[in-house]
């Protein structure tokens, strides 16, 4: 019986790629932007208005997750579509990115991770194994691999360290997960700002066959211009077709020059946490509502977009909630910037399957090089 999880290369246009994954619960249009709702909810949104926007797939956190309400709870509950009411794909991120986010708050050997909880202080393990078995308990449709994210700079022997404990991670996590047709675990490549280390740990990866491919490690306090590099190097060692994830990235730009090299999928807090703090992104720019000039603006962010809270509200109506903390004002925010997010990701892929996408992506740039506005 053929996989009911597959993906499926519709165009490319250089070494941009417009494809599609399709699962039981649902088509993932590629390149796509998967809002990020780590704790079962993308903060601010119903998920019928991040519907709407256009997005296939949303991101949730199994550390997060894990710890409140509870795996097991989420599962009689009849697992997270269900709870947050999302029937539409969901990919898990595994927990690796808090092995580096709360580093203060951990202890890793090879066994896995220990991680004292943020929320009442109480130790958790994580294995491998343990992640992959939350994430079957959410019922997740993209599963992650558990893995050792490094923020960057960092020696190079500890790099090196991480990556291979990923590279044996992987293996452990690819036996877990077993057979499960429908459904998709994704390793992840790590080996930070060394192109030698990169390449090895994508061939490994590469050599399990797996479902898809996450790039990981990157946008951890690097330049740009080294995230691109591993992207050039990366890219080309990872099997031509499986999805590429690049994990938590990014800016618009970021986004832009990551699908010129090839990368299929995106995370990132940015639309949604940039909102809540008062900045929107809009076809014309940045826009920073918390500056004094737009107290008395009556433009909208966008007249012409297709979405509410850019084209029905003035910039002196955002500048006032934002300024006075009310909740809609990070509620519009949101919803603007996951607007923008979505509709740029729709430019790119129809950009692809036109064959204009370097063009595309300069004239996308331009708005994004004017800075504030
Ligand atoms: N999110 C952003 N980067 C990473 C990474 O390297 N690993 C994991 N698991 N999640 C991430």
């Amino acid at each position: 019986m053929t996989d009911r999880f597959q993906f499926t290369l519709l165009a490319t246009d250089g070494k941009a790629r417009r494809g599609q994954i399709s699962m039981p619960r649902g088509i993932v249009r590629t390149p796509a932007f998967m809002p990020v709702g780590t704790v079962g909810t993308v903060k601010a949104m119903y998920l019928t208005q991040v519907r709407e926007l256009g997005a296939d797939i949303i991101l949730g956190n199994t550390y997060h997750l894990m710890l409140r309400p509870g795996a097991e709870r989420v599962a009689r509950l009849g697992g997270l579509h269900e709870l947050i009411r999302w029937p539409e794909p969901i990919l898990t991120d595994s927990g690796g990115f808090q092995v580096m986010s709360l580093s203060g708050l951990r202890k890793l050997d090879e066994q896995g991770v220990t991680f004292k909880s943020h929320v009442d202080g109480a130790l958790h393990h994580m294995s491998p194994e343990r992640s992959i078995e939350i994430q079957g308990l959410l019922d997740s449709d993209i599963q992650m691999q558990l893995d050792e994210c490094v923020a960057l700079p960092a020696e190079r022997s500890e790099i090196e360290r991480a990556m291979e404990l990923s590279l044996r991670w992987a293996e452990r996590c690819k036996v877990a997960f077993g057979d499960q047709p429908g459904k998709a675990m994704f390793g992840i490549v790590q080996g930070g700002d060394s192109p030698e280390l990169r390449v090895r740990s994508a061939e490994a990866l590469a050599g399990l066959d797996l479902k898809g491919y996450a790039v990981g490690g990157l946008a951890v306090g690097e330049p740009q211009e080294v995230m691109l590099d591993m992207l050039d190097i990366t890219c080309p060692a990872l099997p031509f077709d499986k999805p590429r994830y690049l994990m938590g990235v990014g800016t618009p730009d970021d986004i832009l020059k990551s699908v010129a090299r090839g990368i299929d999928m995106f995370d990132c807090v940015m639309p949604t946490r940039s909102g809540r703090h008062g900045l929107a992104f809009t076809r014309h720019g940045r826009v920073n509502l918390r500056n004094a000039r737009h107290a008395e603006d009556p433009r909208p962010l966008d007249e012409a977009s297709s979405c509410p809270a850019a084209r029905d509200y003035s910039r002196a109506y955002l500048h006032h909630l934002v300024r006075s903390n009310e909740a809609l004002g990070g509620m519009l925010l949101t919803w603007n910037n996951l607007a923008y997010y979505q509709d740029l990701m729709a430019g790119i892929r129809a950009s692809i399957e036109e064959g204009r996408f370097q063009s595309f992506m300069e004239e996308t740039q331009e708005t994004w090089a004017r800075g504030d506005i």
